[in-house]
């Protein structure tokens, strides 16, 4: 059987989720943010599961209207400010992908903080893509080879990358059928699922639905078997 070592979440649909409450799309994020919590600690929790991957934010999400973005940026920080305690109390270590120098200054700093303190932590990896693209991802490693006058290799590309972890399982809420320029190097082999549940309606019951669903795939890796 399967195992689910990297799990990778294109977490869509808050906005869709908060206008079918006749509320605005920055309560869907919040509402979002809660499931991260209790999806992330669902796979602290899980022997099986080493790494969870959750897409946050992607180098295109800056096209939105700036209020939607600020809204954001602070409920990154305050998630951030908050779920140290969770992490820790979980063992989680937090490892961001993305190029944060974006971000504002306090906003790395946060990042900085959480990362630092959970660097000792030895259960889960929690990865959150924040101003994440593969495709930018993917020229800051080459152009990282480059300067370093390294040869360009799959091993070595993956090794540059910020995710350097294949992904076994990716899952997409939200209805929609795309990876939207995640993990594109990363998800090589990885088993796709894509569920019309929005985001804030995500359950662990779920999870543990298609969990048990990847665990029965015949993967082959080009192979036979
Ligand atoms: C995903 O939900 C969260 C982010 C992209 C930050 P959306 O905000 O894309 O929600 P929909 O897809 O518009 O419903
Ligand atoms: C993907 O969702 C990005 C995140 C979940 C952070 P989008 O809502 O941005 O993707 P598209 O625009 O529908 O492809
Ligand atoms: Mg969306």
């Amino acid at each position: 059987m399967n195992r689910a070592k990297h799990i990778a979440i294109i977490m869509d649909g808050n906005g869709r989720w908060a206008e079918l409450q006749g509320e605005k799309r920055v309560k869907g994020h919040e509402a979002g943010a809660k499931v991260v919590k209790e999806i992330t600690v669902y796979c602290a929790n899980n022997e099986e599961i080493e790494r969870l991957t959750l897409y946050a934010f992607s180098t295109e999400n800056w096209k939105r209207p700036r209020i939607e973005v600020e809204f954001l940026m602070k409920l990154l920080e305050n998630y951030l400010k908050n779920e140290l305690e969770v992490y820790l109390a979980n063992n989680v270590r937090f490892e961001p992908i993305g190029d944060i120098c974006v971000f504002s200054n306090s906003l790395q700093k946060m990042i900085a903080t959480v990362q630092e303190k959970t660097a000792h932590c030895n259960g889960l990896v929690q990865s959150l893509a924040l101003n994440y693209g593969s495709q930018d991802e993917i020229v800051r490693a080459v152009e990282k080879l480059r300067s370093a006058e390294e040869n360009i290799t799959i091993q070595s590309l993956s090794y540059a990358l910020d995710c350097k972890h294949n992904v076994d399982l990716l899952i997409r809420t939200g209805g929609d059928k795309r990876l939207s320029n995640f993990l594109l190097w990363q998800t090589a082999y990885a088993e796709l699922f894509f569920v019309d549940t929005l985001w804030p309606d995500f359950k662990i019951k779920e999870l543990e639905k298609i969990i048990k669903k990847f665990k029965k795939v015949e993967r082959r890796f080009g192979g036979l078997k």
